[in-house]
Parts: C-alpha cells; structure tokens; sequence
C-alpha cells in the first residue's frame, strides 16, 4: 500500500505545489482545506502523515494538532508555521508534532523532514511489532497443575544466579524455559547467548565456546570471541548438554570451576560473569553409567533441575495453547482467527503429541494455511499420524532398555505429577491417596524436583 499524506493548507496555491512534488516522490496524497476538514477525514482511516498549516481560518493548526492528539490519531505531523513565528512550533513540538518547516516553503528542505518523519514512523511500528512478537514467543502459556508448577520453579530459579539444568522431552519447551529465566533475571539486560552443542561440528565446539586467537589452527585467520565471552554479564544456554563430547565437558568444567575462559591458541585466560543454563533430552544419569557424560560436570550443571513434562501429561493446556498459537498465525499471516469445534479440540486432546508442544504449533500453522473456513472441524485433523495414536510410550525415550530403576523413577514422577494435579496440588491429600506419609512424597518431590504448589491452598509450609 501507498504512503498516503494530508495536505492541510487553506491556500489553494500550496495544496496544488505541494501535492504535485509529493507525487513526484512517490506518495498518495489528498488535501483539504480546513482543520474541522482534516479531523473528519481522519476518522476514516489510511493516512500516515498529515502537512498542517499553523494559520487556519477556523479551528488552526495547534487547535486540530490537539483534537488529533485526544484521539490518539497515529499518524506522523509536519506543521508549516508562518516565518518567524517559533513560538507556535515549539508549542506543536511539544503536542507531538514530528518538525516544522517555515513558509516560503523549501521543496527540498519540505520533502527531507517529512521523509524523516515517515521513517521514524516505520520505525516505532516495527520496533513495536518486534517486541510484542518476542514478549508473545516469552509466555509460557498452560494452566495444567504442571504448567503453574513449571512457571512457579522458573520464578524461583530465575533471580538466583544459580546453574539451572531443563529436562525434558523434543519440544517440550525446554528453549522458552531458558529464555524466560533470563528475562526474569537480574541479567535481563544482558546477553542471552544459546549454543546448540547437537549442531555444532566437534573440531568447531571449542573454538566456538572459547573463541580462539589467530593462526591457533588452519583457518583460524583473525582473533574470535567464544560464546562464554559473548556472554559475560548475561546467560549463556548450552542446549542439548547431553550430546557434548567428553573433551569437551572437560573444558566446560573447568570453565565453571573457574570462571575463566581460555581461547584455543591462547595463554591468557580471561575472567567472565556469564550464568550457565543448560537443557538435555536425555537421561544424564543412564549417560554417566554409560561412560558418555561426566558425573562431576553433572553435578556442577544440575544445581537447579527443572522438569518440563510432555504435552501428553498436560492435556488441559491443549486448547489453550491452540488458541495461541492460532492468534500467533493469523497475525503472522495477516488472517482470521479460525476457531475449534469441539470435536476438534477432542482430537487434539486426545493425540498423544510425541513431538510435544512444538508439533502442536507446527500443526496450528498447517491448519491456518491449509483450511480455507473460519471453523476447524475434526476432520481437518485427518493428517494427524494414527499411528503415533497406538504408541504407548514416548518414541524419544533413550535408545537402549532403561534399567529398572529409572523405569521406577520415571513412573513414580509421573504418577506423583498426575496425582497432584489430580488434588489441585494439595500435599497431605495427595500423600493420602498414594498410600505414603507426607514427609515421604515431600522427598519424593525434592529427588524428581517436583516443588510444591505454593499459595494454591491454604497449607501449612513445614517439611
Ligand atoms: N508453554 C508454552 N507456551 C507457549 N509456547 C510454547 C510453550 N512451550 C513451548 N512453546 C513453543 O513451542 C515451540 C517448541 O518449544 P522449545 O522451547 O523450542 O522446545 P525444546 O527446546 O524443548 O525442544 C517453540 O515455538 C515454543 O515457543
Ligand atoms: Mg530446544
């Protein structure tokens, strides 16, 4: 769509002069002759900049500056004030108005402030656009027992500056946790810097982590910061932990041992602040026994472990987060809101969502292009895998049979979880209904890191 400008002069002479040159420039323009004109035209809409003459018969140009103002009309201002009378200008300055340009009017000096003027616009939407985008993609939404609980453990963890380990299963949300743990940190301003250890090459891991100094190895042609040094002052997220080579854990350690990163090629090492936030899809302690992860930096890493439980034990959040992600796309896509029959929402309920919550959006997003309605029906859902409707278990569960007893734990925690849900996160009933003394499901919870609700109910705090 065409930038469009009003022009508000009540010479006929400057309407024409200016419209042509504004024109030529590649603008829509429209003109009117009056302020009580120009706020009528206002009220339709399409109008991105508006020419204001100060000196109007009738309501002038500060008076319509103000009207437009309580109407919180969006619109950039450019006032064309009589020559010489700043006081006027600095008056529209202070109401809002973009610049002035004094009469004679210069082309030159005329089309370069309302340029500014149209690019500081742009600006602000899209800055605007931005950061509501990022604010959406930081909220973890979900009202399921475990989701509160998950949000309320990040609310704790966030301001302590402690490590923090995620676990759980591909697209469980493992990344947003991350993120909003620096956000709710007193790091925020700081940088938040991810390095996913999966994608990265092993001969490259180290370079990237440390950095390195030039001619430290074939390629290496100038000096490189490493991702801990990007970091320092704010948090650095090593995603999937549990794919980094033994060597290179190695180093890691002895990065947060001693707060210090050494580049690769380099001799001095250099202090860093950087808070480490790591997250894994596996079971670290079935890959410590297999040798593939070293127990020490485990227990360095896992100061602060935060569960994230797959979608299929919080199918409450389902519609909710359906609902979410399709306001995300129909403002990406610049459509409708479709919304869910019920038997929809019942297929969606029901699948079991092997690749969690990131494969519930990748199919909102499939839905919102591909149904050409405004209603979802449950046979739009055909696509949905029937197959993964038989599978029982989680088909990322680590390759290899699980010991006996991390096949108890994981059912344990997943009974405790669902039973706590079940009992609006009370304690004592929850105990009661597992057949264990209190003290012994409060173990239980602190072993798996489960933390109690807190303020759900009114229950004593005592262990
Ligand atoms: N509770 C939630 N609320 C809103 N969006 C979520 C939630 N959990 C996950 N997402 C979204 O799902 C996608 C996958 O999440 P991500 O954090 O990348 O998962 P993981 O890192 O565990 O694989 C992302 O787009 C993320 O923003
Ligand atoms: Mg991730």
């Amino acid at each position: 769509m065409k930038t469009t400008i009003l022009i508000v002069d009540d010479e006929p002479g400057v309407r024409q002069a200016l419209s042509g040159v504004l024109r030529d420039e590649g603008y829509a323009v429209e003109a009117v002759a009056s302020g009580e004109a120009c706020l009528d035209r206002m009220t339709r809409g399409g109008i991105d900049l508006i020419v204001l003459d100060v000196w109007l018969p009738g309501m002038d140009g500060l008076a319509t500056l103000s009207r437009l103002r309580e109407r919180q009309v969006d619109a950039q201002v450019v006032l064309i004030s009589g020559h010489g009378n700043i006081e006027s200008a600095v008056r529209a300055i202070k109401l809002g108005a973009f610049d002035f340009v004094e009469k004679p009017l210069s082309i030159e000096k005329t089309v370069l402030v309302i340029r500014n003027a149209l690019n500081q616009r742009r600006l602000e939407a899209e800055n605007r656009a931005l950061r509501a985008r990022v604010d959406r993609r930081q909220t973890m939404v979900g009202e399921s027992y475990a989701m509160r609980q998950l949000r309320e453990q990040v609310a704790m963890a966030a301001p302590t500056n402690g490590r923090v380990l995620i676990y759980g299963e591909n697209g469980t949300g493992k990344d947003l946790v991350a993120r909003t743990v620096h956000a709710l940190s007193r790091r925020r301003n700081g940088p938040f810097v991810e390095v996913n250890c999966a994608a990265i090459p092993e001969e490259l891991i180290e370079s990237e982590l440390f950095g390195h100094v030039r001619g430290a190895f074939t390629g290496a042609v100038a000096d490189r910061r490493g991702k801990f040094e990007t970091a320092d002052g704010g948090t650095i997220f090593l995603d999937e932990i549990g794919d980094m080579s033994v060597k290179t854990q190695a180093k890691v350690l002895r990065v947060l041992q001693e707060h210090t990163v050494e580049a690769v090629g380099g001799h001095a090492p250099l202090r860093i602040d950087t808070r480490v936030l790591a997250a894994t899809n596996k079971e670290l302690p079935a890959e410590i026994r297999a040798g593939r992860f070293r127990e020490d930096l485990y227990f360095r890493l896992n100061v602060i472990p935060v569960f994230v439980p797959p979608l299929r034990e919080r199918q409450e959040d389902i519609p909710m987060l359906a609902d979410h992600f399709m306001a995300e796309f129909a403002r990406e896509y610049g459509r409708r809101i479709k919304t869910f029959e019920p038997a929809a929402i019942a297929v969606l309920r029901g699948y079991p969502w092997p690749g969690n919550v990131r494969e519930l959006r990748n199919v909102i997003e499939r839905l919102m292009i591909m149904v050409p309605g405004e209603r979802i029906l449950a046979a739009d859902l055909a696509f949905l895998d029937a197959s993964a409707l038989a599978r029982p278990g989680p088909p990322s569960a680590p390759a290899g049979r699980p010991t006996l007893h991390e096949a108890r734990d994981s059912f344990e925690r997943a009974l405790i979880l669902r039973t706590l849900a079940e009992q609006q996160g009370n304690m004592s009933r929850t105990a009661e209904v597992l057949g264990v003394e209190r003290s012994n499901l409060y173990r239980k919870m602190k072993a798996f890191g489960i933390a109690p609700a807190r303020r759900l109910e009114g229950e004593e705090e005592s262990v």
